[in-house]
Formats: C-alpha cells, structure tokens, sequence
C-alpha cells in the first residue's frame, strides 16, 4: 500500500524539482533558529512537501472597492499537482488532499502582521505539530510540520490557533479544508474529481466600503459570538454553485463560521442523505430531514442529480428552529438580519450541463469498530467538564485560558481509553455559574432573563476522534430540543460536538501514539479567544 501511495507521488512537476534545488540556500538566507521548528529534518522523506503563506492581501468580492483580506497562499515544492485546490479570487484557504500513510511537511511562513500558528483540525498529530498557541511565530517566522497521517478517509480542516486572535484571523480569510483518502474508502468508489465537492459556509459582514466588519458591538459581541449577515460559499459572496444533472455528487460541507450554526435542509423537504461525519463515513448511508451543523463540524451529503433534468435548482436552507432561553435570541442578533434560528438561503444549486458519472450510492459503506465502552479505564465514573458563565467569563469547571497551565483533572494517560462527560450547565440563576447581576438591559438593548445567559458551545477535543455514547437530552429547553431533535448523528468518529444548553454529551476516546499537552475548548470561536479553551496532558 505504501509503495502504491509513493508512486502516486513522486511525479515532481518542473517546479517541483525546481524549488527543491534551491530551498538549501533559501532556508540559509532566511537564518537558522531552531528553537522553533524553523529547520526541515533531512531524515524525513516527505511524498508531499508546500509551503503555506499566509499574508495580507486585496481581492475584488463585491463590484467597487476591493476588499482586505488575509489569506493563505501556497506552493508544492515535491508532490502531486492535485494535492492542492486553489482556487482564485476567493479569500479562503486552499484545499489540501493527502492520503493514509503519507508523509507530509508543511513550510508555514507568517507574513502577517501579528503572530499566528496553524493547526490541523481533527488530525492525529504529534504535539509540537498540533499547533497550539504555546507555538506562535511572528512575522517572517517560518514553522515546519512534518507528519505522517495517520487518520482515516474523512474531512478535517486546519485554520489558525494563536490565543484571542483565532476568530480574527479566520474571519478575515485564514482557514482550509483538508481532505485525507485512504484504501479502504477507495473500494467503495465514491464520487470523484469534481464530483467531491467541497462546501465551505461561513457568514460575514461588510461595510459601505466592502471592508469586513468585525465585532463592532464591543464585549457583547464577544460574549455571544459573532454573527453576520450574509452567507459565504467556498470563499464567495454569491452563494451558488453549478452542477452537472445525470451526475451524483459527494458535497463536504465545513461550518467555518466564527459562532453560527446551522439546520441545514433542503428547501422542498427531500430528506438529507448523509454518509460522513467530521472523521469517518458512517457504517451506512443515512436519511435525515435537516442536520444540525455546529462551528467546525463536517458533514458528507450525497446528492443524486441522476433524475433530474437541466436547469433545475435546488436551494439548501438553514431551516427555522427555537433558540428558546438562548438569550442570544435577544442579544446575539442585534446586529444582525440573519437572526439565528430564522429561515434562509445556504446555497443554491443549478444543474447545467448533463454527464452521468455512474456512481450508485453503496449500500454499506464501512464498518466503524467504534470503541466498546467496557474498554474505559472510567466507564463508570466519567471525567466531568461543564461548561458555563460565570462573572461574564465563559468557563470549563471554573477555569479559564492559560497557556501551559492544566489540572489534574485534565491529565490522562497514554495507551488508555476514557469516558468523558460535557455538559452545558448554563449559567446565571439556573446553573453552576453564579448569579449574572441582575443588570437586566445589557449591549444594544437585549435582555438578560433573570440573570440567565445560556449558548450552545460546540465542543473540539484535539488529537483525538472520539465516539459518541449518549445525549441526555432532559434539561434542554423542551420547545429548542424538539426543533433540532432530528438534526444529530452520534455515529461514526467525530472530533467537535454541538452542545446545546442543558445537554449532557458521553464521549470515548484513546489516548494513543504521542504525549503532550494538547487543547479542548469551545469552537465559538470568540468564546474560544475569550479563554473557553483549557489544555489537557497526555502523559
Ligand atoms: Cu478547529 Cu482547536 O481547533
Ligand atoms: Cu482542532
Ligand atoms: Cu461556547
């Protein structure tokens, strides 16, 4: 398998071996630190090696001024042409495809002006390669990764992690998805080429002057997340997308937002056909009415075009649902005419040319050998982290940030298996959090209902993909659960999982291969830059 995959790979373009030439003199004239990983390890023959640049940069989005942007640029210096999608005149990062087994190192250059670091979301990497904010590098700094990959076929991303600036610097451009194959998803001969079609929905905003707007509210904002006003596809304002009718399509969608989530539906009740989740397929194909898509979750819907003639369109929602005693149904939406919970375009499809690319949705798509929850060193007596407000902080069991800091309740050990159990225990009146202050009007004007401020978190754990095992669902808000309820799939291997409030999530997971202190946190991602992000230890 690994000759196969090295094959594939060792077609060097011209540019290729052109650069690989003359990287040497270029990493001496940049100079030589190593307390950072500024050096390439002559030992480590990788099958695809770039360099990936992220920078300040102007693209035309909208007709008039053009719009700043950062952006992340990149260049193969040894590998395969197709290992990178760039697409132009879009402000979101490239989309990486690499494989099983490949060894991989990526030459990230910071040309921006603050400090930043890439991590790869969902992938199971060493920790010096996971991109944590202990890891930042200034401007003009170079940081190598050098890994194998080790996940399995699924869709994972990789966006920037430096602490307080990561919703920044995803809002103004900096993310990407990251595909990875393996064998095993090959025999099942899914869509392919352009026919995998990657989704990428986020929502911004944007001045009279087409400059994104940020966080212009303040401390309020920051509290409940940014939200915008207008949906991006893949990078684009326009959000539609040309098909080909008689085909079937693999569409990965990515919610990159900073803090929206979705119910994402297609507009004439056809049921969503899913077969992936963040990590993995799932055992088979499933039929949903809608799926609920929480920041930095993936989902793989097949969409069949078979029957359907030219011309037709097909509009994908965010279908309407409670956000009940979420105060950010008050506050949160303020600024916004895309209140959360309300009914909108996603994206819209039209089928134009006709090809039929002979693909049948498999039956059975792989077995997931999902962890046996007898194998858990605590199946009995799962590790605890609640999270919640409190005194205007959002916390995780009463921490905040700290940059090496971790408890001992947030150390485990390698070669084990644990059960752990998040919960959203609100805030305020009602939960563990401590009384708001009963200040009543808070921001531009939104209420504070008793003192009670409660959000989804969507949760991430690193390093990891984790099995889900129970959602207790019987302290939610009975009207929001009953207006998601049908949007959850708690299968296959995930690495973020929407908490909604008053839920209560069992995972399980192994701690394998690497020791290290790596990150859980919330994925809002300004509740994440607010310090609801703490360090957890392999050791
Ligand atoms: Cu998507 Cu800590 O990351
Ligand atoms: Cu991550
Ligand atoms: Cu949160």
């Amino acid at each position: 398998m690994k000759a196969l995959d090295r094959r594939k790979f060792i077609k060097l373009g011209s540019t290729g071996s052109a650069v690989l030439l003359s990287w040497p003199f270029l990493n001496a004239c940049e100079g030589l630190s190593s307390k950072k990983n500024e050096s390439a390890d002559p030992d480590f023959e990788p099958d695809l090696d770039i360099d990936l640049t992220a920078k300040e940069s102007q693209i035309p989005l909208f007709q008039g001024s053009s719009t700043k942007v950062w952006m992340f640029e990149t260049k193969i210096n040894t590998g395969a042409d197709d290992a990178i999608q760039q697409l132009n005149d879009i402000y979101l990062g490239p989309i990486l495809r690499v494989r099983k087994g490949q060894k991989v190192r990526i030459r990230f250059k910071n040309k921006l002006p603050e400090k930043s670091i890439v991590h790869w979301h969902g992938m199971h990497v060493p920790e010096k390669y996971d991109g944590h904010p202990k890891d930042v590098i200034e401007n003009g700094e170079t940081y190598i990764y050098e890994f194998e990959i080790m996940n399995r076929a699924g869709t994972y991303w990789f966006h920037p992690h430096p602490h307080g600036r990561t919703g920044p610097q995803v809002y103004n451009g900096l993310a990407g998805m990251l595909i990875v194959s393996d064998d095993e998803e090959e025999k099942l001969n899914l869509p392919k080429g352009e026919f995998d079609m990657p989704i990428v929905i986020q929502d911004r905003a944007f001045d009279q002057e087409n400059q994104l707007l940020y966080l212009n509210r303040g401390r309020m904002d920051k509290m409940m997340g940014f939200m915008g006003n207008r949906i991006f596809i893949n990078g684009k304002p326009d959000k539609n997308l040309n098909l080909k009718a008689g085909a079937t399509y693999r569409l990965r969608f990515l919610n990159a937002s900073n803090s929206r989530f979705y119910k994402l539906g297609w507009s004439d009740g056809t049921p969503l056909t899913v077969i992936g989740i963040d990590g993995s397929l799932l055992e088979k194909p499933r039929s949903l009415p809608y799926m609920m898509l929480g920041v930095a979750e993936r989902v793989d819907i097949w969409l069949d075009l078979k029957d359907m003639p030219k011309e037709t369109e097909l509009t994908m929602k965010s279908l309407p649902f409670s956000t009940g005693m979420m105060n950010m149904g008050m506050m949160g939406n303020m600024g916004t005419t895309l209140p959360l919970g309300s009914e909108y375009d996603v994206l819209k499809i039209t089928l134009d040319t006709l090809e039929n690319n002979n693909i049948e949705l498999p039956e059975k798509l792989l077995t997931l050998n999902k962890i046996d929850p007898s194998e858990a060193i605590n199946e009995d007596n799962p590790r605890i982290f609640k999270f919640f407000m409190r005194r205007m902080q959002w916390m995780i069991n009463g921490r905040t940030w700290e940059e090496t800091g971790v408890a001992d309740e947030e150390t485990v050990k390698l070669n084990t298996t644990e059960i752990w159990q998040l919960l959203n225990s609100g805030g305020g009146m009602m939960g563990d959090g401590g009384m708001m202050g009963g200040k009543g009007m808070m921001g531009n004007g939104g209420m504070m209902k008793g003192g009670m401020m409660q959000m989804p978190h969507p949760i991430h754990i690193h390093q990891v993909q984790f099995n889900i095992l129970e959602r207790d669902v019987s302290d939610m808000d009975p009207d929001v659960w009953n207006s998601v309820k049908e949007g959850f799939i708690d299968d296959g291997w995930q690495d973020t999982v929407l908490l909604m409030p008053g839920m209560k999530i069992k995972i399980i997971m192994r701690f394998e291969d690497f020791k290290g202190l790596f990150l859980y946190h919330c994925h809002n991602l300004e509740h994440e830059d607010m310090g609801m992000m703490r360090n957890y230890k392999i050791e």
